[in-house]
């Protein structure tokens, strides 16, 4: 049977609501923004936004006419999107703790791996967890990160490495996403690594798993990440050939702890994103920058893991559209929190502040796929927005563990603090 994540919406907004008096980023645009078009926000000052039905319907400056409906007044205050978190790996069973200590001890994330721990460990725990309680953790996440002023996440499979498990994972998902006002799009990361009990999983991935999938999880898209110990460059073109067979919208984890040509075959391939890019040279920083596909940063398992980070000043001198994601998983980004990727991407990658909001907003929503739904201040987009303490939208950037929005509107209806 086929099961969508979001068929419903919890929060159904009885009336209209509209933010005025505004300094609004309202990143208004049709594609995905790409080298010094990134730095354009799109303010109007003192602006309105009007919603209804969940949608936007009007945005401009100066005072609004017709039924308000309910007001929020933001005093000057900024009122931008909400932010959409398009990498993270939300579903999981068991912990990694102990192995963070290793870590800490000088172990690298990649002998961990290789001795059957890392992504392996968290395998082995998620396949032992039921779906409801699978279920359960998602749903916890996703309800803190929607205070957060997060209105739309990716969340990912990839801890099943079988095809029971990762059908489980993405029920799961779906089945959280039913019950919050969080935007969810799910992805099918059943190419994450090779699991020790089936070395022939990736070629069964890309002909048996994938093509089933693509019946019951058509809204998904497929991912693998490419690396030693994890899939090799043919093994990852093998799972996104077979993906883009299917129908699906490909994306891939390359380029994190080594350069072995992952990006440049996802490029070749269509790929839509080419996530991680830690390692990535000036060649293959070239090459994505002249393609439409979108490189997505993860800045918080550099934080996290070895204090490496993606080349993302020379990403967009080269053209390249940049989006942001959290990385949230148990392992290499124990993180809800987006806002916090936008800091590091300021600090360690070499973004401006505008850069971190536009990859945050806009090119993270051309990064799931769904540009023409969210990510900007539009009429017809979801009403997703978040207003600031502040009057300088550089304060969602700079800030780090630090409060969340004053406001946060999502589908047109403002959650409770
Ligand atoms: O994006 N690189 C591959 N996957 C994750 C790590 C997941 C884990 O450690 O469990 C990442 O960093």
């Amino acid at each position: 049977m086929r099961d969508d994540a979001n068929a419903t919406d919890t929060l159904q907004p009885m009336r209209p609501l509209t933010v005025v008096n505004a300094r609004l980023l309202t990143l208004a645009g049709s594609a995905a923004r790409r080298g010094a078009a990134m730095r354009s926000l799109g303010v109007i000052e003192r602006g309105f936004v009007r919603c209804n039905a969940g949608r936007i319907e009007s945005v401009g400056s100066g005072n609004p006419t017709g039924d308000l409906g309910e007001v929020i007044d933001a005093a000057g205050r900024v009122c931008m999107p909400a932010l959409i978190d398009c990498h993270a790996h939300l579903c999981w069973g068991g912990n990694r703790w102990s192995e963070w200590e290793n870590i800490r001890r000088g172990m690298p994330w990649s002998e961990i791996l290789a001795s059957g721990g890392g992504i392996l460990n968290t395998v082995r725990a998620t396949r032992a967890t039921s779906e409801d309680e699978l279920a359960q953790g998602v749903r916890g996440r996703l309800n803190a990160m929607q205070r957060l002023g997060i209105g739309t996440t990716e969340a990912k499979s990839g801890y099943g490495l079988n095809q029971e498990t990762e059908a489980r994972m993405l029920r799961a998902i779906g089945t959280a996403a039913q019950s919050v006002s969080i935007k969810v799009r799910r992805t099918f990361l059943g190419g994450h690594a090779i699991p020790q009990d089936d070395p022939e999983w990736p070629d069964r991935l890309a002909r048996e798993v994938i093509p089933a999938f693509a019946t019951l999880f058509p809204d998904a898209a497929v991912d693998a990440f490419c690396e030693r110990n994890a899939l090799s460059v043919d093994q990852a073109r093998a799972v996104l050939q077979a993906a883009k067979a299917a129908g699906f919208a490909c994306r891939l984890h390359t380029d994190q702890f080594n350069s072995l040509g992952g990006a440049e075959m996802a490029v070749q391939e269509g790929a839509r994103t080419v996530d991680h890019l830690e390692a990535a040279t000036d060649e293959t920083v070239r090459c994505v920058g002249a393609s439409p596909t979108i490189a997505v940063m993860v800045p918080c398992s550099g934080y996290a893991l070895d204090g490496r980070y993606a080349p993302g000043r020379k990403l967009i001198d080269a053209g390249a559209a940049i989006a942001l994601g959290s990385n949230c998983n148990p392992g290499s980004a124990p993180t809800i929190d987006l806002r916090f990727a936008m800091h590091l991407a300021v600090r360690h990658c070499g973004l401006s502040c505008e850069e971190a909001i536009v990859a945050a907003t806009v090119n993270a929503a051309h990064a799931l796929g769904i540009g023409g739904e969210t990510g900007s201040l539009e009429p017809g987009r979801r009403a997703d927005m978040i207003v600031l303490a502040d009057r300088d939208e550089r304060s969602i950037v700079h800030g780090f563990a630090h409060e969340p929005p004053l406001h946060v509107v999502l589908n047109g209806c403002r959650l409770s603090p």
